[in-house]
């Protein structure tokens, strides 16, 4: 493959991640980051630029000579930056290679009442649902007297991975149900999906697929939203990953496959929806057969999971992602590194609550043996980086197993330094 120019949208350690793994394609031209943040200008350069600011990117792409741009969050996907970039494109006679679906795919992650439906339209196992408005707040009690507890309240929309409620008391999730109704999440949940609670171990798995059929699987994962040890306290955009977890068999991947992936994949196409770009499937696997159940789409890799995943493959990315853009991807699968991968990410005092940002961050930031990716960090003019988000770094490490993996990342945290800096020590443990 001739070498192309990319730019990678996003900010996180998902991004920091994924730059990671594309900077080191044969295939690689010029690479570009926005915004990026304070380590992913040693995979390409940043370029201070909004992912939603549709005008913006589009500069940058004429002005950079970009063939293929990566969209890494969703934001940007769900308010249809395929759609804009493909009509800038056609405006000025030039071709655009997008990762990522267009408004019509990213409504999997955009609006759970749209995505339930979906499942239910194509046999998708699934929790049973109803949707609730203002207007049918009277139905919601009914339907949630006719559940056990907990009970399971989701905004239908975007709130930045706050939007779900799993409540104890019903008395609670009726007053919850009205808080939601009345703007608690925005806009958001003005539509409220409330859902039977399903109990069992979750799993992240992701598919790139080309919205012609084609698709490829990325090694599995698992992540952990808890703030605290023994998955306690508050929900958090994600604590660590593990990949592969080992209850991600052959067995349940083949399940996964073919009661999940392949309907999907079919269900988007009876919908006309040409979906190029990653579904992230978040999986609970259930009872004593260990059946696969969808929680969530997402229209995007995980984070924190892609930065354990993204160490694992050892084929070349960049041209499967090509090839997936382009509508005809031929790569059936991807070679991966046979280690386990331990993702621990390191947060500022406080998140998910309040936080404060600029915290000077020291210590060993390339430690050998272990990947440092930045998340929310920024540089200062003297070029030493500092704190600007919750999630500030994770240290990913390889082992021959869980324990081995990850005493190395706890080794290498062991030695970076910023105030506040918090971690959990239990990632993976569940898993042994
Ligand atoms: P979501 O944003 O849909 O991924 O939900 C956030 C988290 O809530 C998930 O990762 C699960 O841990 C939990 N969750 C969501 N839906 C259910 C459900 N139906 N049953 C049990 N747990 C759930
Ligand atoms: N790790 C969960 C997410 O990215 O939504």
């Amino acid at each position: 493959m001739e070498s192309l120019n990319v730019l990678l949208l996003g900010s996180g350690g998902r991004e920091a991640a994924i730059a990671w793994k594309l900077s080191q394609s044969k295939s690689m031209g010029r690479f570009f980051i926005a915004p990026g943040n304070g380590g992913t200008g040693d995979f390409g350069t940043n370029l201070d630029i909004r992912p939603t600011d549709f005008e913006a990117v589009w500069d940058a792409v004429t002005a950079n000579g970009i063939d293929l741009v990566v969209v890494g969050n969703e934001d940007p996907l769900v308010a249809g930056i395929r759609e804009a970039l493909e009509a800038k494109a056609k405006d000025a006679g030039r071709d655009i290679l997008i990762v990522g679906p267009g408004a019509a795919g990213a409504a999997l992650e955009g609006s759970k009442d749209f995505a339930k439906h979906f499942m239910q339209r194509y046999g998708i196992p699934t929790a049973r649902y109803q949707t609730f408005t203002a207007e049918t707040v009277a139905d919601g009690d009914r339907f949630l007297e006719s559940l056990t507890a907990p009970y399971v309240l989701k905004a239908d929309g975007l709130a930045a991975g706050k939007g779900v409620l799993i409540i104890d008391s019903l008395e609670q999730a009726k007053a919850s149900l009205r808080e939601m109704l009345a703007g608690q999440f925005g806009k958001a949940s003005a539509k409220v999906v409330i859902e039977e609670f399903l109990s069992g171990i979750e799993c992240s798995v992701f598919v790139l697929t080309d919205g012609k059929g084609g698709y490829v699987v990325l090694p599995p994962a698992k992540d952990y939203k808890r703030v605290g040890e023994g998955d306690t306290g508050l929900n958090t955009g994600g604590m660590g990953s593990v990949c592969p977890p080992p209850i991600a068999d052959d067995e349940f991947m083949a399940k996964v496959d073919s009661r999940i992936i392949r309907p999907t994949l079919e269900g988007l196409r009876a919908e006309g929806i040409d979906y190029r770009g990653f579904i992230f499937l978040g999986l609970i696997r259930c009872g004593a057969e260990n059946d696969p159940y969808v929680i969530e789409y997402n229209v995007r890799m995980g984070d924190p999971e892609t930065e354990s995943v993204m160490p694992r493959i050892t084929s070349d990315l960049l041209p499967v992602l090509v090839e997936a853009a382009k509508g005809e991807l031929t790569t059936r699968t991807l070679e991966t590194d046979p280690r386990t991968a331990v993702a621990v990410m390191a947060v500022s005092g406080g998140y998910p609550e309040a936080y404060e940002k600029g915290k000077a961050i020291t210590g060993d930031l390339r430690p050998e043996g272990t990947i440092v990716f930045h998340a929310g960090t920024r540089l200062r003019p003297d070029g030493t980086p500092e704190t600007s988000g919750g999630r500030v770094l994770a240290a990913v490490s390889y082992g021959k197993d869980i324990e081995d993996a990850s005493a190395r990342s706890y080794t290498a945290l062991g030695n970076i330094h910023f105030d506040g800096m918090y971690f959990r020590r239990d990632i993976g443990k569940d898993l042994l």
